[in-house]
């Protein structure tokens, strides 16, 4: 059971309201909140050991390393990995980057997709064909929305690497990655798993998923904004060639040669964010006090109600799966030639309930099946049933006025 008189001290901003009503904050997808403790824990390092890690070895300096240590060892337990398998990044964005960046991709490697990738796993590919000339197919959907595991169990048997968003930030379905994973090392081929929306939601266990590599951002799971993490197995994270490289790479260097640390080092690349990384570990350490079955909970409960609700407007069509069960906290909807920003903006000027409206960074969706935008509700689970009231009776408004 959550507490909700501590959940409601815990993020400031749940207490505060707009023009005289609650704020109502359905946008966690994009962004969640962050409770205290997490600012507490950035604040601290500014107030008192504002330094770098590994570097100085003056007691501020060894007391960042031994933080940056901590937050490493309590992500790395998060997503049952081994230490020096999690490296810091900025974002998931950073961590495609890197994967497409160092993997020795060849002329002709084919990478296979879902339909239903963000820009983040779409675009370093569209650049490697472009560089390299690598080759890219998709499996599409089913009509339902759901994985279609038929046709991808053709297309993985030629497939270099299989890279997939996990619970997808359109819709809300997560794909059954266990079987994907198995299915793909029968053929020899590597898995990355983009968990950016599963990981705030579900539990991840890269050994028990056996999954290759794996991103997520700390901002979508009450971290620090500007913080990610990219897993991968060691042994193959070990011939990777890193593609940023510098300052905190190298054991040392001369003139003319270098020689490269081990991972994580080896990708972490100059001065990072400690403050944003200790503030990450303590994300997690709240998160997993709060427990991802009360988040699951939660979540359902709430998009099972505003999803019968939403279900009675005529027009209204929901993307995805209707069983909301099959859509993690994503409610994402739009009304044939309507520009669903008109019906955000004014949610949020009429009830100030604050979801987000467009292509949601899936654009390649959008422009393939033509439809213009969507508004999406994003829960998590500091939202309540009133909350969700709230936004079906703001709705319920606007849509008699439009
Ligand atoms: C599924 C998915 N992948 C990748 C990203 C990119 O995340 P970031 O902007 O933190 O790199 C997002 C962000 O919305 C996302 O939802």
């Amino acid at each position: 059971m959550l507490n909700y008189e501590k959940i409601k001290n815990d993020f400031p901003l749940l207490n505060k309201q707009a023009q005289k009503k609650p704020i109502v904050y359905f946008d966690s997808a994009c962004m969640s909140l962050k409770p205290k403790q997490v600012i507490e824990a950035m604040n601290e390092y500014y107030f008192y050991f504002p330094a770098c890690s590994g570097r100085s070895s003056h007691r501020l300096g060894e007391l960042v390393t031994k933080k940056i240590k901590e937050a490493r060892q309590i992500v790395a337990n998060f997503i049952n990995a081994d230490e020096q398998e999690v490296i810091f990044t900025r974002n998931t964005t950073e961590a495609v980057n890197l994967l497409a960046n160092s993997l020795d991709l060849k002329n002709e490697d084919l990478v296979l997709t879902t339909d239903k990738e963000h820009n983040s796993n779409l675009i370093p590919w569209q650049m490697l064909i472009k560089k390299k000339g690598i080759r890219h197919e998709i499996v599409k959907s089913k009509n339902d929305g759901t994985f279609d595991f038929e046709k991808y169990k053709e297309l993985v048997k030629t497939s270099r690497l299989v890279s997939m968003v996990h619970t997808s930030n359109l819709d809300g379905t997560t794909i059954p990655a266990k079987e994907i994973i198995k299915t793909a090392h029968e053929n020899g081929v590597l898995v990355f798993l983009d968990a950016a929306q599963s990981a705030p939601h579900i539990k991840i266990d890269v050994k028990d998923l056996d999954v290759d590599f794996l991103a997520f951002s700390g901002h979508k799971m009450l971290g620090p904004t500007g913080t990610g993490v990219f897993y991968g197995k060691y042994n193959l994270l070990e011939k990777f060639e890193p593609f940023m490289v510098g300052g905190d790479t190298v054991e040392y260097s001369t003139y003319t040669d270098h020689k490269m640390l081990k991972a994580p080092e080896k990708f972490e690349a100059g001065l990072q964010d400690y403050a944003g990384i200790i503030g990450l570990g303590e994300a997690v350490n709240y998160l997993e006090a709060i427990g991802f079955d009360n988040i699951r909970e939660q979540e359902l409960e709430l998009n099972r109600y505003i999803t019968e609700e939403i279900s009675k407007f005529p027009k209204i069509k929901i993307i995805g799966p209707t069983n909301p069960a099959l859509r993690s906290g994503i409610i994402s909807f739009y009304i044939d030639d309507m520009d669903m920003h008109q019906v955000a903006l004014m949610l949020d000027e009429m009830s100030s309930v604050m979801i987000r409206s467009g292509q949601h960074c899936v654009h390649s969706w959008f422009n393939d099946k033509k439809i213009k935008n969507s508004a999406r509700v994003s829960l998590y689970f500091y939202n309540t049933m009133e909350e969700a009231e709230e936004f079906i009776s703001g709705l319920n408004k606007i849509i008699k006025i439009l």
